[in-house]
């Protein structure tokens, strides 16, 4: 196949960026992290002091706003109004940020041609909420990948170490499980699978088990 989309959609902590990175390198395809762009809009409503209970505030801002995908060295970095913020979009207050804009349905038309242009410009790998169900409706092959919510925020915890940024367990699976149930339960784009996307647990393999067994679920789509 010369084009080739991949949608991979679930909660935080399923596993999607390593496991969507290793499929993309194993495969020559780019991969796409949106949730970074989501990030990248709410480090922004951080900065113009726009509060958590009054997110709808960023709306007239939104025009401020340019924001710019570049792969550098094959990887993805998110500049916003010029500058590259890399790591800083990864704070755990900015993953409570991510989620409440993103469910401000002019954050989501907003970010919508820049994704759908970077998946129709290249074969790509791209994860999210809402790929296989809004903007990659058509993609080849859909993934719904789950892991048990005591072994996503573990590995969330181990993520934030390696970046340092440590955060207990406590407050990363509390804090998980309330993000999760805002992007369920939103209105607009709700983080559900698709109806022909194919589930797939990463709750108890190592890595390389559920990457081999990831490709061929892919190869055999
Ligand atoms: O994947 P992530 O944890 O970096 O995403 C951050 C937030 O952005 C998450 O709470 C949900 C939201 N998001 C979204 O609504 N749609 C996407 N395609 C990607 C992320």
């Amino acid at each position: 196949m010369s084009h080739i989309q991949i949608a991979i959609d679930g909660p935080s902590g399923a596993g999607k960026s390593s496991l969507s990175k290793a499929v993309a390198k194993a495969m020559g395809i780019i991969y796409v992290d949106t949730g970074a762009l989501y990030r990248t809009v709410g480090y922004f409503a951080r900065s113009k002091g726009i509060t958590l209970d009054n997110i709808s505030a960023l709306v007239p801002h939104l025009g401020e706003l340019n924001i710019e995908v570049r792969y550098e060295n094959e990887v993805q970095c998110v500049y916003l109004n010029g500058e590259n913020l890399g790591d800083r979009i990864r704070e755990n207050e900015i993953s409570m940020y991510a989620s409440k804009v993103s469910a401000i349905p002019e954050v989501r038309a907003f970010l919508l041609d820049t994704q759908k242009d970077i998946a129709r410009k290249n074969s790509v790998i791209m994860d999210g909420r809402d790929i296989g169900t809004v903007i990659l409706p058509d993609a080849d092959v859909k993934i719904f990948l789950t892991a048990s919510n005591e072994v996503r925020a573990r590995r969330r915890v181990k993520e934030l170490e390696e970046k340092g940024m440590p955060a207990s367990y406590e407050e990363v699976l509390s804090d998980m499980i309330k993000r999760d149930e805002q992007d369920r339960s939103r209105d607009i784009a709700p983080a559900i699978a698709a109806p022909d996307a194919i589930h797939f647990d990463n709750s108890y393999e190592g890595f390389d088990e559920a990457l081999e067994a990831l490709l061929t679920v892919i190869r055999n789509a």
